[in-house]
Parts: C-alpha cells; structure tokens; sequence
C-alpha cells in the first residue's frame, strides 16, 4: 500500500499515520519529522532548513524530493509507505511520481484530511510531542496520563517551536497557496479519497480504514 495523506497543519496526518503504519504494517515518512531530526542532529540538511522552517515556509523542493527519494530506497519501503506532509507542492508530486515510475510503482491512494481553521489552531496550541517515540498529545483533547511525560514510553513531551501562533498562521498560508493546489491533481487522477477530520482520531482512523476497504481502485489492506 503506497499512500499519501494530506492536511494542513494540525489535521491530524502524524496522529492517523501512527496508527495507520501499526494496521497496515508499512513505514509512515513524515518529511517533517525527517528534517526536525536533521536540524536535531546539525547536518547540512539541517542547517539549510531551520530558518524555513521557523518561519512556517516550506524548505526548498530539491532538499526534500531527494531527502525523501533516499528514505524511499530503504528495505523497509518494499512493500509500501504513508507519505505524511510530503508532496507539498505540484513540483514535489511530479519528482515523487517520476521516482515511483523508475521503479515500475505506483500510487494506491491519497487521503485528505479536512479540519476546520479554527479546530486546527486549537489542536496546535495544545499539541505536546513525546522527544522519544513521537507520540501525539494533547493539552485537552488527549492528555497524557502525567503531564510532560509520555504514557507509551515515560519520554519527556514538547512543544514544537513552529507551534506559535504566529508561525502557525504563517504555516496554514503555505497550505492554502503551495499544497491546496494538489487535492485537484489528485482528484484528476482519480487517487484522492476526502476524510471529515473533525472527529475523535479513533472516528477518523476508522472512516479512513473504510475508504481504503471500500475503494475500488484501491487494493485492500
Ligand atoms: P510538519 O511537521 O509536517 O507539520 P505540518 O504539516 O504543519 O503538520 P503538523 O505536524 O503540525 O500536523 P499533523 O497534521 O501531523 O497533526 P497531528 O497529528 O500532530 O512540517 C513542519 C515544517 O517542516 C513545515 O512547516 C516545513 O517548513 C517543513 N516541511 C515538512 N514537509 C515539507 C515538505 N514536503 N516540503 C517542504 N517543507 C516541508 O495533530 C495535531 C494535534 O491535534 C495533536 O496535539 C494531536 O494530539 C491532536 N489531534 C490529532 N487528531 C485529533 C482529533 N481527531 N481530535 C482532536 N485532536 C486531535
Ligand atoms: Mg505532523
Ligand atoms: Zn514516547
């Protein structure tokens, strides 16, 4: 199963994407996560994103189209992947689909992820990230059991620093004008599958198990 979820931001794509990769047993790729470590960790990569990233823009396409295409190569890729935040922009979906077609892959299916703005902020005010596994929280909606730890892991939990009400702004302008375009390059091809994200994530991870059980172009799980 090769598939790709879609989401401003706060819509819920890492939360369903954990879930997802234990129900479906493939690896999710979150391009955040990926460049979040690599700013972590002060390599090259790293250190030409940081300032997009704290600005709430997107790190330039050719960064993440061949971050994205290594991570692709991997073993554990075999059988299928969740794309989580990538492809952002028309120019990252056409480098993904050539980098699928080079090895005779396609795409199964694209799932957008709709949440009104206003729910959106609230969850990104209120998120906490556990600094070891990755584990979502959330101050209100899904608190963890001692507040600061992680229940899964006892790691400790964080805000991340573009979780700022100014930069989360910025970041739900970037969705609008750079991704929004991909749900109708999607839609064209058939692929996109449109999810209501406004419920429990449980509520949301069982309709997007439906339409991927139910779709006909899609194979089942
Ligand atoms: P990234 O890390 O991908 O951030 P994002 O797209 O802004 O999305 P988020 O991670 O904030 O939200 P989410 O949809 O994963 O929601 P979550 O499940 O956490 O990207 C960060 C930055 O990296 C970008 O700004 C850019 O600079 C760069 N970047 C990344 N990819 C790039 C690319 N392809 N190209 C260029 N640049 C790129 O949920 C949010 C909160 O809500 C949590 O607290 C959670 O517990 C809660 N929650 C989740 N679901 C529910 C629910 N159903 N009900 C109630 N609460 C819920
Ligand atoms: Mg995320
Ligand atoms: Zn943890």
């Amino acid at each position: 199963m090769r598939l790709i979820l879609i989401g401003p931001p706060g819509a819920g794509k890492g939360t369903q994407a954990l879930s997802l990769t234990q129900t479906l047993g493939v690896p999710s790729i979150s391009t955040g996560d990926l460049l979040r470590e690599a700013v972590r960790e002060g390599t090259a990569l790293g250190q030409q994103a940081q300032a997009y990233m704290d600005a709430g823009e997107l790190v330039p396409d050719q960064l993440v189209t061949s971050m994205v295409a290594e991570r692709l190569q991997r073993p554990d890729c075999q059988k299928g992947f969740i794309l989580d935040g990538f492809p952002r922009t028309i120019a990252q979906a056409e480098a993904l689909a050539s980098e699928l077609a080079r090895h005779q892959q396609r795409l199964d299916g694209v799932v957008s992820i709709v949440v009104s703005r206003a729910e959106l902020v609230e969850r990104l005010s209120g998120r906490r990230v556990c600094r070891e596994c990755g584990a979502m929280y959330h101050e209100r909606f899904d608190p963890p059991r001692t507040a600061g730890v992680c229940t899964r892991c006892q790691g400790p939990l964080y805000q991340r620093s573009d979780d700022n009400p100014e930069t989360v702004n910025a970041r739900l302008a970037v969705y609008e004008r750079a991704t929004a375009p991909l749900l109708s390059y999607y839609q064209s091809q058939g692929l996109l599958r449109e999810i209501d994200g406004s419920g429990t994530p449980e509520e949301v991870f069982r309709q997007i198990m439906t339409v991927l059980t139910t779709s006909q172009s899609l194979p089942r799980p």
